[in-house]
């Protein structure tokens, strides 16, 4: 009897001594005060050094993991409950709508965010956060159109743009989520009626990236391309002779000034649903929508900081301001479906 009290606490300090390590060690993986980690579409020099800067002001170290949008969001759901990631930060509205409605995200509002942030570049219950701007431009031919020929998205169904308009694939986000766009400002009636324009008016089938979309423009497969606006930024500022020479030779016009104005998307970010470090994670978002931040993160990808106190870099200054469509992007992910439809129904392939 006498012995059974430190034979039990001996048992105890065993416990402790093997499980205790352990415990330590899972925290290092996920869920200790010092860390935040991020499954991040982008991979730029100038990211590393804001998170640096971030670790700097706070303490907190961010571990990144780069992949591709759909590769983060497949592992996000992989991972479930039990996923280090605390923050995502990807591509457009409609993915991020996406990421919300599969479960992936959690909601969060803070008030340095809800200042920093419009409320049309955000989702009302803070599941994400738009960081930084992009407009769906008509990149033209220099050599062979007239900005003074263009005016709107839908002009462009006319029948003087035939076997002139260049395009990617209807399942691309960036195309459903400008659909998306389209059938808010008219109807899914109206939206099926522009693709079926456009469609009459390719000058080829839909295929390849945006910068494809820009280098058929510039050899003349067709004289104008929808493309978002910092795939031309990063050609002109590109390393090598040959991109910034094919930059030069389109054209940057912003359609709508008119009306309801440019399709605008973003890239934002949302905390995980299951983040181990949500409290840093939320201090990290606030962080990149800071003015101080903004600039650089924004500038890193030849896009608009979401910031309205914060000036865009001097490649797109020069292009001059433009009115934005005001559509609150969150719209772009419930009409998501309905987009996909209506292509479907154009034979957009
Ligand atoms: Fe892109």
């Amino acid at each position: 009897m006498r012995l059974s009290l430190p034979a039990g606490l001996a048992r105890l300090v065993l416990l402790a001594a093997l499980v205790l390590p352990l415990g330590a060690l899972a925290a290092c993986g996920t869920g200790d005060g010092d860390v935040v980690n991020v499954y991040s579409h982008r991979h730029y020099d100038t990211d590393e050094a804001l998170f640096r800067q971030f670790t700097e002001e706070t303490g907190i170290r961010v571990r990144v993991v780069s992949a591709s949008a759909d590769e983060l969001i497949a592992r996000l759901e992989r991972e479930g409950d039990a996923s280090p990631a605390d923050l995502l930060i990807t591509v457009d509205a409609g993915r991020l709508h996406r990421a919300m409605e599969r479960g992936l995200l959690q909601p969060v509002r803070t008030d340095a965010l809800a200042s920093a942030v419009p409320d049309h570049l955000r989702d009302p219950d803070g599941y994400w956060w738009g960081l930084t701007r992009r407009a769906r431009i008509i990149a033209y031919s220099l050599e062979r159109v007239d900005p003074d020929e263009l005016s709107t998205y839908e002009d462009l169904t006319d029948e003087r743009w035939n076997d002139r308009i260049l395009a990617r694939t209807s399942e691309n986000i960036y195309n459903v989520s400008h659909m998306a766009s389209l059938i808010a400002a008219g109807s899914l009636e109206s939206g099926e009626a522009w693709a079926r324009g456009i469609v009459e008016n390719m000058a080829r089938s839909p295929r390849g990236n945006d910068t494809d979309q820009i280098r058929d423009v510039a050899a003349g497969v067709g004289d104008v391309a929808l493309v978002n606006s910092y795939y031309v930024g990063r050609l002109l500022n590109a390393e090598d002779q040959a991109s910034r020479e094919l930059g030069r030779q389109v054209g940057v016009f912003f359609p709508n000034q008119d009306d309801r104005g440019t399709h605008i998307n973003v890239s934002g970010a949302g905390v995980t649903a299951h983040a181990p470090n949500r409290d840093h994670a939320v201090r990290l978002l606030e962080f990149l929508t800071s003015p101080e931040a903004q600039e650089a993160f924004a500038q890193a990808n030849y896009e608009y900081p979401v910031r309205e106190d914060v000036e865009p870099g001097e490649t797109l200054a020069g292009w001059g301001d433009f009115v934005a469509d005001p559509l609150p992007l969150s719209r772009l992910g419930e009409l998501n479906n309905d987009a996909v439809q209506a292509f479907d129904r154009a034979g957009w392939r």
